[in-house]
């Protein structure tokens, strides 16, 4: 092994970024974090509902299976869920080991449960601060550890390297101070691009320029139609989309629409505990034919002692808006959550470039289908993490297999490169608009135009002509808007107007690559 190979260069912060460095270190390897923010700064740390495994008395492995399975709407890599739930348990074990503190009851684990689980499997910590204290944690063992962690730097490229990885163009987070890393294993764990649509959950710092980096530089991208929409965000205007627990519905909150009456048991058997597409999307025709700007959950004949003790954040941040659960409903619309495709890889974390590994939100692993269960994007990051740890430590020959159609996308209409002359409000309204929830042909490909223009606009003043992050949030909407053009007919998160309905023909992946062979924006190799 080169020592260029045993240095992997883990791009991001989350719990897939983080967990991979641990592993890594403690395989042997010496790892470097490299990080937009601050190291503590990520996705992970606002989840809230938990995280999902298998290791209640009455669940098992293969139920976990078949839960994610129905709910990804025939899309879901059996393989890939499989590998999923039954390296779930062990996973658990492993952030245990690192010092998470899981709630308990009388000393086991306790266990919630969310929307289209079969079993209460749902992790927590802090109540409903389960991201904060999965990320915490790791983060000190990080520090411990020693791993080296460049904060506030950002990666701009990644360019043809050696058989040990891609060349890795990094500069701090204004742009400047731009190096090239000699080629080894890199890892991305940037995590998903829900801050790219004007109503979101995520962070700002959520905006999937893993997935424009790594398709520039020649990798293949699957299911990026699908974007994970929350049914519950917070509504009050001016205020932001924060998060309302999915776990609050599994404890037994129940959606009112704005005249009181309850509107999930006339959409699905399962209710208010249907799966997330369904009931984000029957929200949103509340909202449409009702014409008020949201509806409400009700948590209020919940116990006043439960809901403080099990959702205190939530709780909390009611009460800066002088709400309390256990006596007003809670004013909530559907946002964008969670980016379901990415970066295309096999069961080992590897993409289609010798030595580029994704994993956690970033990554097309399949295990989601069209449609994610909740709770199984933590587990994501630590599964796949850990594979991509050992595959980073002995690498074998292998990719993934390519999706039955793939798109190819001209770069040359992507554009990306330099100055930011366009704007990302542009970019965050027209996604939430025509490729929102509710999407349509017409709709599609004005947001396909408006995509590409916005891409090509960014022209190259910058000395390095590096693409730039309003570049990149462009190519990542444009590469969203593209696959949902293609894909004609309703599955899971992807919902089309004109096309309502489920087509056995559609039961395929859609994969997007770039059309160009001296792709436009790669930096040359040093
Ligand atoms: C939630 O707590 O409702 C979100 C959990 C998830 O997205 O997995």
């Amino acid at each position: 092994m080169t020592e260029a190979a045993r240095r992997p260069l883990i791009i991001g912060s989350g719990i897939a970024g983080l967990y991979v460095a641990l592993r890594c270190h403690e395989l042997g390897l010496r790892p470097t974090i490299v990080t937009k923010a601050r190291l503590e700064e990520s996705n992970t740390r606002y989840a809230q509902g938990g995280i999902a495994a298998a290791i209640g008395p009455d669940d098992s492995p293969r139920q976990h299976l078949e839960d994610t399975v129905k709910a990804g709407d025939e899309l879901v890599d059996r393989a890939a869920a499989r590998v999923l739930t039954s390296e779930a348990p062990a996973r658990i074990a492993d952030l245990v080991r690192y010092g998470v503190p899981f709630d308990t009851i009388e000393g086991r684990i306790a266990l919630g449960r969310e929307a289209a689980h079969s079993r209460f499997r749902t992790l927590h910590a802090g109540g409903d601060a389960t991201g904060l204290s999965i990320e915490e944690a790791l983060k000190h063992r990080v520090v411990d550890a020693g791993i080296e962690a460049r904060e506030r730097t950002v990666l701009r490229a990644l360019g043809p390297g050696s058989r040990d990885g891609p060349v890795a163009v990094l500069s701090d987070a204004d742009g400047k101070a731009v190096e090239f890393l000699t080629a080894g294993p890199v890892v991305l764990a940037t995590g998903g691009a829900g801050s790219l649509y004007r109503q979101s959950s995520n962070p700002s710092i959520a905006t999937g320029e893993g997935v424009a980096i790594a398709f520039r530089a020649g990798a293949l991208l699957t299911d990026m139609e699908f974007v994970q929409f929350h049914p519950t965000a917070f509504y009050r205007e001016g205020a932001p989309r924060f998060l309302i627990t999915e776990a609050l519905r599994g404890e037994g909150a129940v959606l009112r629409n704005d005249a009181g009456d309850r509107f999930m048991s006339t959409v699905h058997r399962d209710a208010d505990l249907a799966p997330r597409d369904i009931v984000a999307r029957a929200i949103d025709r509340q909202i449409v034919t009702s014409g008020h700007p949201c509806v409400y959950l009700d948590a209020t004949a919940l116990p006043r002692d439960l809901l403080f003790a099990r959702f205190p954040s939530i709780c909390h941040f009611l009460a800066s808006y002088g709400l309390d659960p256990s006596r007003d409903q809670i004013p909530v619309v559907p946002v964008a959550h969670y980016m379901i495709g990415g970066v295309t890889t096999d069961l080992e974390g590897r993409s289609a470039i010798p030595g580029l590994y994704a994993a956690g939100e970033v990554a097309s692993t399949g295990v989601h289908g069209a449609n994610r269960l909740a709770g199984n994007s933590l587990l994501e990051g630590l599964v796949f993490g850990e594979r991509v740890a050992r595959q980073v430590l002995h690498p074998g020959p292998g990719g993934p297999k390519p999706p039955a159609r793939i798109e190819e996308v001209p770069l040359s209409a992507t554009g990306g490169r330099g100055e930011e002359a366009a704007d990302l409000e542009e970019v965050r309204s027209t996604l939430w608009d025509e490729v929102g929830i509710v999407r349509s042909a017409e709709g599609l490909a004005s947001a396909v135009d408006r995509f590409e223009r916005l891409a090509r606009g960014t022209a190259a003043t910058r000395a390095e002509a590096l693409p730039g992050p309003i570049a990149n949030a462009a190519l990542t909407a444009l590469l969203i808007a593209r696959a949902a053009l293609v894909r004609t007919e309703s599955r899971g998160a992807h919902f089309r107007r004109d096309w309502p309905q489920r087509r056995a023909i559609w039961r395929i992946h859609v994969g997007l690559r770039a059309k160009a062979s001296a792709a436009r924006g790669r930096p040359a190799n040093r």
